[in-house]
């Protein structure tokens, strides 16, 4: 199952190399019906898409195999409570894979770092990245093991700087910036501010992103 599936980037491909059923489930309608037309226009019948809040998982107990998720994770409200839904259907010994941004640094950021954290949060939708260690331990009380951290921030660096470099030059032509918008991709327009304060924030170590494997015990 995919945690947050979006317009089903991931699952689609993994369905196109893998003959195991995939589940995407995501809150957002219109990401639903995309990702659903897009594995019918594939012919993907082992891939199929609902809507749903993954703190609250419509499924059975112990119903599947294995999760994941890729950045969605910190669009969690309450990251108790989608815990405890991801944990409930899985089966035991499942695993939850997460590609995530968690805090790094928290407790001693200068008043100009906590304000450009919150610029970040604020640019990508994020109620609040967690801090890493509070992650795991709320993942530990939830009933998962963690199996496995890997910081992935320096290679994330490339494709970060490719952004920054897109969003200085959105933000140099912020005169004519409602032309550009149509010309730049969505997503970046949106994150214009992220693109160029991520870069800064990661090299800091104020943010990481982490391949982070759980348990489910
Ligand atoms: C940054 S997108 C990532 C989508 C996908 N994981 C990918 O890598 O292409 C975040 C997704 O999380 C979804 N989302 C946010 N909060 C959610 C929730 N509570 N339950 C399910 N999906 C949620 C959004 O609708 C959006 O599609």
């Amino acid at each position: 199952m995919e945690i947050a599936s979006g317009k089903g980037f991931n699952t689609l491909y993994l369905a196109q190399q893998q003959h195991h059923a995939f589940t995407g489930v995501d809150i957002t309608p219109i990401h639903v019906d995309i990702a659903q037309r897009k594995a019918k226009q594939k012919d993907l019948a082992n891939a199929q898409f609902q809507q749903g809040d993954f703190h609250s998982l419509d499924f059975a107990t112990g119903q599947f195999d294995c999760a994941f998720e890729v950045e969605s994770i910190c669009h969690a409200l309450d990251m108790k409570r989608a815990l405890e839904s991801i944990h409930r259907v899985l089966k035991p010994e499942a695993d939850f894979i997460l590609f995530n941004c968690f805090k790094k640094r928290h407790a001693d950021l200068t008043p100009d770092e906590a304000t450009a954290t919150q610029l970040i949060e604020k640019s990508m939708s994020v109620n609040r990245f967690a801090p890493l260690d509070e992650f795991l331990e709320t993942a530990e009380a939830t009933g998962f093991e963690v199996v496995e951290i890997k910081d992935l921030s320096e290679a994330t660096m490339p494709n970060l700087l490719r952004f920054e470099n897109l969003a200085r030059w959105f933000f140099q032509f912020a005169i004519a910036g409602k032309f550009i918008r149509f010309l730049l991709p969505e997503y970046l327009a949106q994150n214009a501010i992220a693109s160029l304060l991520m870069p800064i924030a990661s090299h800091d170590n104020i943010l990481g992103y982490y391949r982070i494997v759980l348990k489910r015990q």
